[in-house]
């Protein structure tokens, strides 16, 4: 018989009553409204366990000691979030993404960027992980060897703490990855574990010899292949444990409770500490069955929910969002306000590139017109590029309505970014490519991949096009710090133990203090690239219509140049020019528009009852009803 909800909960009460608080109206708030979806998601993973009652009610006690240990200031914040949970659809979001020690040495070096981040128009800072990890490899941080301890050589909790509190009190949300699907194999659990701990083994999976492991073979994908074949490497003691990404990467085991109550606790300290974002990193992978491609399975979903319920309970400040670089259809699958809210919006990044390589923008415009719009609540994240590698994520049946081969064009697309393709005007690099499958994927910074270093004007336009689209697409425009100054590819990466296997080092610079140092001056690219991005910045804060989250395509009968409708506030009209002529929509497009409208970016009014010409490569923001 598997327990009813009624029962779960006076278990919980009874557990939360040995502990002897005194009660709580807002937390027993919110763990009445929020218990039914822990249990719901939680007993249809779990009903079975023995333990599950017990780590049920362990993991509510968990979240009242938590919440208790919660500062007043983020208390405060949690009710203020409740009662205005749209915050992070404003048009005046801006997000930036830096590594702490790249880009400032440490937390410290951080606090004294932070005139930098206002300047800049930040209101969300996503640090790229900075937790105690291994020292040389650690996949840049993305192996955790302690979810409460920052790395030494960057600074201490106490200085997080406090950073996070100085960004709050300047409108920034501290954006930090809940790094769930994996431990480094020095987490305490991993090294428990390979001592032989039953209770720790039981935190991974762990298998005596390659039965198993090959059974699960058969339909799982490589992630590095460079690192190892498959997804399971072998312990020093012969026996076979998973590790999607590196060796020393081990995928936790989730299907034991006592799993999602310790990564529970974890997540509620990063809370604690005064997180506003949560990235949850590698969603896809956390559930496993045999016989799948072990990606995205109904659990993980599951799974993601009931950390959302827990959150709601404890810390209902914290948003998650999803780091799903999978198929488009999977993607959206992630983006729920139960789930993940915001969510990364990989398709269009990836068609962003496509569109420069190919200049045709026409399964850009397919994708706008049917891949934008998310559930109510909810909202994307859009980037020109990150800390990864790009893989070019469409949808196969999409491109081929437009005769595009699926395998073909990502062929072409890798070739045409690593700078094999004649007359292709970028310098990327591959990464883990893999010959057995031609699978590849590809790493460069923007400015690298957009060519500015064979052809200044052009990959300029090319650089504030991709940025003009994050910037007007429905969401949060999130940029890699760097970017907005034109910052090229490092090739040192190549001599940095650690770094040499991984080609996306190459986009990882450190920050560039001569290109900041001259971002002001127009004579500059960097200026001219920082100058124009800072107007168009300006631009969107002050442009209501560029909240929420509605768009809707607009056809312009040139196969270079995308068209879209932000509906909201009199309209705007947006048009992105991939060509690298002059481009024309011709003027009976305009038949349903008024006359006129504001030509945002030039401030200057233009007649629709004429074609619009777009520069090379240019763009525009029209506001319409300005008239
Ligand atoms: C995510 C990170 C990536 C990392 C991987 C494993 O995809 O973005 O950098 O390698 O997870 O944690
Ligand atoms: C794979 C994963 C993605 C991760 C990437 C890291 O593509 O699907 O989650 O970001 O590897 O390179």
């Amino acid at each position: 018989m598997h327990p009813s909800q009624e029962e779960a909960y006076s278990t919980a009460l009874a557990a939360l009553g040995r502990l002897d608080l005194s009660p709580d109206p807002d937390f027993d708030r919110r763990l009445a409204a929020h218990f039914p979806a822990l249990f719901t998601e939680l007993s249809a993973v779990y009903a079975d366990h023995p333990r599950f009652l017990d780590e049920l009610a362990a993991t509510i006690c968990l979240a009242r000691r938590s919440y208790d240990a919660r500062a007043a200031e983020l208390k405060a914040l949690d009710a203020a979030r409740e009662a205005d949970p749209a915050w992070f659809q404003s048009n005046r979001m801006l997000g930036g993404v830096a590594y702490v020690d790249r880009y400032a040495g440490t937390l410290q070096g951080l606090a004294a960027e932070l005139p930098y981040f206002e300047e800049l128009g930040l209101t969300y800072l996503h640090l790229m992980p900075l937790f105690r990890a291994p020292a040389e490899n650690s996949d840049g941080g993305y192996a955790v060897s302690s979810y409460r301890e920052v790395d030494p050589r960057l600074g201490t909790m106490a200085e997080l703490e406090e950073l996070a509190g100085r960004l709050r009190r300047r409108g920034i949300s501290l954006t930090l990855d809940f790094v769930f699907n994996h431990t480094s194999n020095e987490h305490e659990w991993a090294r428990r574990a390979l001592a032989g701990e039953k209770d720790y083994e039981n935190f991974y999976w762990i298998f005596p010899d390659r039965t198993l492991p090959d059974a699960y073979e058969r339909t799982t994908r490589e992630i590095f292949p460079d690192d190892h074949p498959g997804s399971f490497v072998q312990l020093p003691d012969g026996r076979w444990i998973w590790a999607t990404f590196y060796h020393f990467q081990w995928d936790l085991n989730y299907s034991n409770p006592a799993v999602f109550r310790a990564m529970g606790g974890e997540m509620l300290f990063l809370a604690n500490r005064g997180v506003e974002i949560l990235r949850m990193d590698a969603v896809a992978f956390i559930w496993k069955r045999l016989g799948t491609t072990c990606e995205s399975l109904p659990e993980a979903h599951r799974l993601l929910r009931a950390f959302n319920a827990l959150c709601r309970i404890a810390a209902p400040a914290m948003i998650f969002k999803s780091e799903a670089i999978v198929h488009p259809d999977e993607v959206v699958t992630y983006v729920d306000p139960a789930e993940c809210p915001i969510s990364y919006n990989p398709l269009m990044m990836a068609l962003g590139w496509e569109a420069l390589a190919t200049r045709d923008a026409r399964l850009l415009a397919q994708a706008v017109e049917r891949r934008e719009t998310l559930p109510p609540g909810c909202a994307w994240v859009n980037y020109v590029r990150s800390h990864d590698d790009i893989g070019w994520t469409f949808a196969d049946e999409d491109a081929a309505e437009l005769g595009i081969n699926g395998f073909d064009h990502r062929r072409f697309l890798n070739e045409f970014y690593v700078g094999r393709f004649p007359g292709s005007f970028a310098q990327g690099e591959p990464f883990q490519e893999n010959p057995r499958t031609g699978d590849c994927r590809i790493a460069g910074t923007t400015a690298s991949l957009a060519g500015l270093g064979r052809d200044e004007e052009a990959g300029i336009d090319r650089i504030l096009l991709l940025h003009s689209l994050a910037l007007a697409l429905p969401g949060i425009p999130l940029l890699y710090l760097g970017d907005e100054v034109g910052q090229r590819n490092d090739p040192t990466w190549r001599q940095r133990p650690g770094e040499a296997g991984d080609s996306r080092w190459t986009h990882r610079p450190f920050r560039p203090a001569a290109l900041y140092a001259a971002r002001h001056d127009p004579a500059t690219a960097a200026g001219r690239l920082f100058l124009a991005l800072q107007r168009l910045i300006g631009l969107r804060k002050s442009i209501a219509g560029f909240s929420g989250g509605a768009v809707r395509g607009f056809w312009t009968g040139n196969r270079h140049v995308l068209g879209f409708l932000r509906p909201e506030a009199g309209g705007i009209l947006v048009f992105a020019n991939f060509g690298d002529e002059e481009s024309l929509i011709s003027t009976h497009r305009f038949d349903a528009l008024p006359e006129d409208a504001l030509d945002l970016v030039a401030g200057q009014m233009v007649s629709l009852r004429e074609d619009l010409r777009l520069p090379p490569r240019g763009f525009v923001w029209l506001a319409l009803g300005i008239a």
